[in-house]
């Protein structure tokens, strides 16, 4: 057998072995209100957005594509979903303290206006990530009025 082949075979071999890696299930049910929504009024608008560009990876609910099926990119985008829910859960928001809330509201504006949020691998995959102006503009809007209410209140 020539030796490219066996590259080949070799390589196959691999990619159907490591197809054995379990996988993370970021899978509780999607809640019908995330906690982030029910401290500030929220309109439909901003909570899709946040829906279809961050909660996958900042929720405990990840609409998985088939792809994620298929290591090696399970364990890409796993890396990904723990990564995105330690900085910032959505549905975690109500065991941050106010401190940490206003915190990461206000990272959350700035990873919007300097485009590193959604990520932009994410963002290829997913043609409702692709966030238009007007769209930015509504979610920091929500986010600063959210930090606003916050103020108020402590
Ligand atoms: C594909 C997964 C993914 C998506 C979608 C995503 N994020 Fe993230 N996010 C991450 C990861 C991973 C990190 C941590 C590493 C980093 O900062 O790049 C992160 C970090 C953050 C942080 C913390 C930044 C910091 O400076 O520590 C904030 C805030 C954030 N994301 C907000 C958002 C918002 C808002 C959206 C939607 C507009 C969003 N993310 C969409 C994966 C994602």
């Amino acid at each position: 057998m020539r030796t490219s082949y066996k590259v080949i075979l070799a390589g196959l071999g691999v990619f159907g072995l490591i197809q054995f890696i379990p996988r993370n299930h970021n899978n509780d049910p999607e809640l019908e209100k995330h906690p982030l929504f029910t401290d500030y009024p929220t309109s439909h608008t901003v909570e899709n957005i946040i829906r279809f560009a961050c909660a996958d990876c900042h929720s405990n609910h990840t609409e998985y594509p088939w792809y994620a099926k298929i290591q090696p990119v399970s364990m890409w985008i796993d890396h990904h979903v723990d990564e995105g829910k330690e900085h910032f859960n959505i549905d975690a928001w109500n065991t941050y303290s106010r401190k940490q809330q206003k915190h990461k509201i206000e990272e959350c504006i700035e990873v919007i206006e300097e485009d590193e949020m959604p990520m932009k691998g994410y963002v290829k995959m997913h043609e409702r990530a692709n966030l238009t102006a007007l769209q930015k503009k509504e979610i920091t809007l929500w986010a600063k009025g959210l930090i606003d209410s916050m103020g108020r209140r402590n």
